[in-house]
Formats: C-alpha cells, sequence, structure tokens
C-alpha cells in the first residue's frame, strides 16, 4: 500500500497534511542545508550526558525494553533501526550479550559525525561491526531511510523534547511507516516537566493502528520509556519530504 492511501484510510487525524513536499520543498531544501551545516551542536553529547545518573537509568531501561522485543522477536533476522542513534551505545548494550545477536542486522542514523565515529568504535569493540551499520545523516527526511527499508524494531529516543509540538504527530506516522507489521517503536520521553509530556506522546500513539505495550519510569522519575507494538499495514515509505523539523529542546 502507498503511503497516501495508508494515511487516507488512517486511523489519524485526516486533518494532518505530509509536511514540506510540493510548494514547500525549497524551504526544507533550505533547512536541510542548514542542519548540515550545524551539526556541530551535539558534538560530544553522548559522553557528558551518559555520565548522569539521570541517563544511565534511561538507557538501562531502553536497553531492557530491547532486550525484552529481541526475545520476542518471530525466529529469522531481526531489523533495528534507530533515529538521531547518538552513538549507539543503546543498541551496543542490548545486543552485544544478547541470544539473537546473530539474528540482528541494524540502522543507527546519526547526523553528528563525531558520535558516528565513537559509536563505530564502540561497535568494532563489542563485536558489532558487521551488525551495525552507522550511517551519518538526516534522520529527520524519509529520503535517509529509502535504503533501509522497514525495521522490525524502531527505536526513537531522546528525540520527542526536540520536535515542534505541531509535528509530533508527523514522526508518530513516520514511525508508521518505518515500522514493520507487528513490530515494535521503542520511545523515550522526559517527566521532569510533567506526565502530562508522556500522556500527550501516548494520545498521538491512542486511536491509531498501535498497541501500547509496556511503559517504565527511571527511579528518579525523569524519564518515560515506552514500547508500542505496529498493528497497521504495510506500506511504502515516501520517496522524498520532511518527516519533522529538529528543533533542540523544543518541549
Ligand atoms: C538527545 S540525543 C539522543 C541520542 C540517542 N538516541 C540516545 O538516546 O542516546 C539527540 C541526538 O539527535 C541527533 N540529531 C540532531 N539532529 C539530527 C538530525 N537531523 N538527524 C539525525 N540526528 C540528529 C544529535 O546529534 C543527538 O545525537
Amino acid at each position: 500500500m502507498h503511503v497516501d492511501e495508508f494515511l487516507r484510510n488512517s486511523q489519524l487525524a485526516v486533518s494532518e497534511k505530509l509536511p514540506y513536499v510540493g510548494k514547500d520543498r525549497p524551504l526544507m531544501k533550505l533547512r536541510q542545508l542548514l542542519r548540515r551545516l550545524r551539526p556541530g551542536v551535539w558534538s560530544g553529547w553522548p559522553e557528558k550526558a551518559y555520565q548522569r545518573e539521570g541517563y544511565q537509568q534511561r538507557l538501562q531501561a531502553v536497553e531492557e525494553h530491547l532486550s525484552e522485543c529481541l526475545d520476542e522477536a518471530p525466529a529469522g533476522p531481526v531489523r533495528i533501526l534507530s533515529m538521531c542513534a547518538g552513538d549507539g551505545r543503546d543498541v551496543i548494550g542490548a545486543v552485544r550479550s544478547h541470544r539473537r545477536r546473530k539474528d540482528v542486522a541494524a540502522w543507527l542514523v546519526e547526523l553528528n559525525s563525531q558520535s558516528v565515529e565513537l559509536g563505530k568504535g564502540y561497535s568494532v569493540n563489542a563485536g558489532l561491526d558487521r551488525t551495525l551499520k552507522f550511517i551519518n545523516a538526516d534522520a529527520t527526511i524519509y529520503s535517509t531511510y529509502k535504503n533501509i527499508g522497514a525495521a522490525d524494531i524502531v527505536l526513537v529516543c531522546g528525540v520527542w523534547g526536540h520536535v515542534p509540538a505541531n509535528e509530533k504527530s508527523m514522526l508518530v506516522r513516520a514511525i508508521s511507516t518505518l515500522c514493520k507489521p507487528g513490530g515494535v517503536v521503542i520511545w523515550t520521553r522526559g517527566t521532569s516537566k510533567g506526565i502530562g509530556r508522556v500522556r500527550e506522546i501516548e494520545a498521538l500513539f491512542a486511536g491509531t493502528w498501535w498497541d501500547k505495550g509496556r511503559v517504565t519510569y527511571t527511579a528518579d522519575a525523569a524519564w518515560a520509556i515506552a514500547t508500542y507494538r505496529y498493528r497497521g499495514p504495510a506500506h511504502e515509505l515516501p520517496a522524498d519530504g520532511q518527516i519533522f523539523n529538529f528543533q533542540k529542546n523544543a518541549g
């Protein structure tokens, strides 16, 4: 099924349009160029962030969710896709000692080249360099995924807080195109500014093709980690178009 048809038939709000296609294309291209020119704002982020207890708790919870999804994955190859992957330590941490590790093929899309280089080094150290493919590219545009395809497990960790409010539903929709039927998404959402932020994302998934699975909270109550399963149809990825505009600390 083509995504346009899928979107028309889906239970997502019909008033939501695909962003930045057609007449908005020049604006989309300009934003893509600016993002490419300013990747350095995230340099060193994983090393600094993961020194903090809260992020360590979040990492542990994401690894647990991912490990559980691997436990439940049907026999055969398991495709993992991480959007805005950082240095990939969550995927590496969960896959390296998992009994399904030989079945895994993972694509980690990250714009910051420093994090990508670090991640590649970690994957070599973990013996996962043939399993993990880091893609140093913009995760917010559909065209990045054209040679990847749909995944069994999609990770969207540390991302919602950088998606403008009116574009969050676009990301939910994109995840529906990036996830195979029966597959799962694992996402995180900060809760230090209130549980409402989690409820907002849950509401976007409610009434769509997604079934809510496990939701856990870190001991410091700063993060929610959620797994949702996709019950919708398979469909083609849009060849082009903006998924959302990554805006640091959008809320
Ligand atoms: C809060 S960090 C989360 C990293 C990782 N998912 C984690 O949880 O450890 C956000 C990441 O998004 C990356 N990023 C920002 N804009 C991006 C874009 N347009 N495409 C891909 N990655 C991007 C940053 O470089 C940073 O590594």
